[in-house]
């Protein structure tokens, strides 16, 4: 692309971002879609956040992405949070408005239509999320919000599971999360769960780790999602799949994370088959 006098300029901010997929998303994005517009990963020094977002704001950049470790510390920077992301405590999509940014959590709207993509529901389901740290709490904000039946919330350490169950539970007005530890799995009622796999074991280079490791737990679950997209499929995948059941991997909550935000700062629809385009890059970039 040309970038010229009326180029917009998107971007991230985190420490580090050398790493990010975000670029890809984005920049692939903006040519398919014909739009001027490009998008850079900007490292911010700890301490330097509100700088940061102010100066973004001077600059006429059109939006952000953030990421760790400032998903939190950015709230206090914003104009404006929308409901969800001010729930979860977590923003990681800052949109241009008139005064200063608003905040939005496009990570669990993206885990969400990533889901719904592959015929997933949500509402009116019972399922079994894994973890209770940052992510795994975001995720069980999501299913209490989009109207899950009830979700066992399983962690190693039961006490962090009570605490998020507690949490949720107050905000949703009903008791949504039951806290569990991981070896309470058998007081499960019945099986064709959908599970959720919200830790970070199994992330490459551990790839031989799993948070549940017994055959009795996979009989439980008829679909396996994990947050995961490192290695392409995790041991949690394998033993959902070994056990009969469909496993999907992170790769398309990162996809419609980016996708969602880049709606939000064009106030655009991207098409489905550009999303598909977009994905095969990213696909690509990790997977060969
Ligand atoms: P994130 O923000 O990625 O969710 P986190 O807040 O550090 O990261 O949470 C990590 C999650 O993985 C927690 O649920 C953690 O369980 P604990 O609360 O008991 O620490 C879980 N986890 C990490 N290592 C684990 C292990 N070896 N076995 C079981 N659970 C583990």
């Amino acid at each position: 692309m040309e970038i010229g006098g009326k180029t917009k300029l998107c971007g991230l901010i985190g420490n580090p971002v050398e790493h990010t997929l975000s670029p890809v998303i984005h920049n692939t994005l903006a040519g398919l879609m014909g739009h001027d517009l490009v998008y850079v990963p900007f490292p911010v020094q700890a301490g330097q956040v509100a700088q940061a977002v102010a100066g973004a704001y001077a600059l006429q950049i059109l939006g952000l992405n953030v990421t760790v470790p400032y998903k939190s510390e950015v709230i206090g920077c914003l104009t404006a949070t929308d409901e969800l992301a001010e729930a979860i405590g977590a923003v990681n999509t800052l949109v241009r408005t008139d005064g200063g940014y608003k905040g939005y959590n496009t990570d669990m709207e993206g885990l969400y239509r990533a889901m719904a993509g592959e015929g997933i529901r949500i509402g009116g389901e019972r399922i079994i999320l894994l973890g209770a740290g940052g992510a795994a709490r975001a995720v069980a904000y999501l299913c209490a919000v989009k109207g899950a039946d009830t979700v066992y919330l399983l962690n190693r350490t039961v006490d962090r599971a009570r605490l998020v169950a507690a949490e949720v539970n107050r905000a949703a007005g009903r008791e949504v999360i039951v806290p569990m530890a991981l070896g309470d799995y058998r007081d499960i009622p019945g099986s064709g769960y959908l599970a959720i796999q919200g830790t970070s074991v199994g992330l490459a280079p551990h790839a031989d780790e799993v948070v549940i490791g017994e055959d009795a737990f996979y009989e439980k679950v008829a679909v396996g999602f994990d947050l995961i997209y490192n290695p392409w499929e995790t041991k949690f995948m394998r033993l959902v799949r070994a056990h009969g059941g469909r496993a999907y991997n992170g790769l398309k909550m990162l996809l419609y994370q980016g996708i969602i935000a880049y709606e939000l700062w064009n106030g655009q629809a991207v098409s489905e088959q550009d999303a598909q385009t977009v994905y095969g890059k990213l696909k690509e970039r990790i997977h060969g």
